[in-house]
């Protein structure tokens, strides 16, 4: 379940274009189990109605500081005292700057000012031209924000309404929405470096062929991202997937065994915790032509020779960070049968503290999965769940273990 569901937020909308954006960010935070109480600027209204988010969040929208819906008239001190935080996005560069210096002459700033600063975050998306973005002046405000306590998003880079390209775009809702959750979780992996393998690995046999298998990379994705949820910084190494790399993660997209053993020694020195959960081809093919394999017409099959690929997990268990216990290294087992039997004997043979096996073929490509975690004291099941689900109660279970 979202780390967002059951808050609620006061999500406003200063004058931009990007406000089409908030509509949508409108729609996921309720999906997500959020309470919306949308509060526009007179400025946003050129863009996007308040009928619109009104049908999006379920709730009246509040546009005035006027507003004689309150019976004290003070929707300011209403709306804003019991938030979780208040979002503004997007937030315009006139807003920022209104922000900073403690204007209050509507209602949205006048909340922002009135909020009480300890216990209502407010969150900000700036959404400009990219000129207007990196004028002195708007960078200025955005430090000073951030030094008096405001969380301010990253933006967005690309193309822009202006016909311009470059920074200052608000970032899309799911970015929001991610940035949102990352900031509700709790922190137990707060200043820790993760390294995570994902997906499996290719091993060409010619430049047209090759073997892999069917690993989806799922569950070392949605590890990548918990890890980041947990407030770790996160390489993930990832063999041939077609999946997005979770927000604020390094990513490094490597092909074969060989190259996610290469891509795995450059980053571990840096990293306390290594989760090994790619799928890593056990052989590749002795020889890899140059050129693609003809048929000859004989009908005689190419003979296909193998070696043994590196074991990156054993090889990193036993580099001496890990054995002095500097390195917290995770085994996965993916297995068709005896779970437990296999996986308690394959963290003895990997050497690793921790082992979590899993059906493969049961969950090969699924977004849901059962993990059982073996340590040196037995086995404790985390039962069948999405993988992110999972992904957040396995860091919580490393975060202990440090
Ligand atoms: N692993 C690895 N390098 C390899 C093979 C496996 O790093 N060459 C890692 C996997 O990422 C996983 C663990 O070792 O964390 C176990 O992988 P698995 O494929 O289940 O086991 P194998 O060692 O390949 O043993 P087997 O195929 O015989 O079950």
């Amino acid at each position: 379940m979202s780390t967002l569901a059951g808050k609620y937020i006061v999500l406003g909308l200063s004058g931009g274009i990007a406000a089409y954006k908030s509509a949508e960010l409108c729609r996921a935070l309720v999906k997500a189990g959020v309470t919306v109480q949308v509060v526009m600027t007179e400025a946003a209204e050129h863009f996007m109605t308040a009928v619109t988010m009104q049908a999006l969040s379920g709730r009246p929208v509040y546009t005035s500081q006027w507003d004689a819906r309150e019976a004290n008239n003070m929707a300011h001190i209403n709306l804003s005292r019991d938030a979780d935080a208040i979002v503004v996005a997007p937030a315009s560069a006139d807003f920022l700057s209104k922000l900073l210096h403690g204007g209050a002459d509507e209602l949205l700033s006048l909340m922002c000012l009135a909020r009480p600063i300890d216990q209502v975050p407010l969150i900000v998306a700036p959404a400009m031209n990219r000129e207007m973005w990196s004028n002195p002046a708007t960078q200025r405000n955005v430090l000073q924000l951030k030094a008096d306590g405001v969380q301010v998003l990253d933006v967005g880079q690309g193309d822009q309404a202006c016909g311009e390209t470059g920074d200052g775009r608000m970032l899309e809702a799911e970015e929001i929405l991610d940035d949102l959750e990352a900031f509700f979780s709790p922190k137990p992996l707060a200043g820790k470096t993760v390294l995570v393998t994902a997906g499996p690995t290719y091993e060409a046999i010619d430049p047209v062929r090759g073997i892999t298998n069917l690993s989806s990379g799922k569950m070392g994705f949605a590890i990548a991202r918990a890890a980041r949820m947990a407030g770790a910084d996160v390489t993930l190494v990832a063999g041939p997937v077609h999946l997005p790399t979770p927000r604020k993660v390094k990513r490094i997209n490597v092909q074969s065994a060989r190259q996610m053993l290469d891509a795995v020694q450059q980053q571990v020195d840096a990293a306390q915790v290594f989760i090994s959960t790619a799928a890593v081809a056990d052989w590749r093919p002795a020889h890899s032509a140059d050129q693609k394999i003809k048929k000859d017409g004989s009908g005689q099959t190419p003979q296909l020779g193998f070696v043994e690929n590196p074991d990156i997990l054993a090889t990193v268990a036993h580099s001496p960070r890990a054995v002095s216990g500097q390195l917290f290294c995770v085994g996965f087992a993916a297995e068709s049968h005896d779970l437990l039997a296999h996986a308690t004997a394959k963290r003895i043979r990997k050497g690793v503290p921790l082992l979590v096996g899993n059906i493969g073929p049961a969950t090969f490509g699924q977004d849901d999965n059962a993990l059982l975690l073996v340590d040196e004291t037995g086995a404790r099941e985390l039962p069948y769940a999405s993988k992110q689900t999972l992904a957040v109660q396995l860091m919580d279970d490393i975060a202990r273990r440090l």
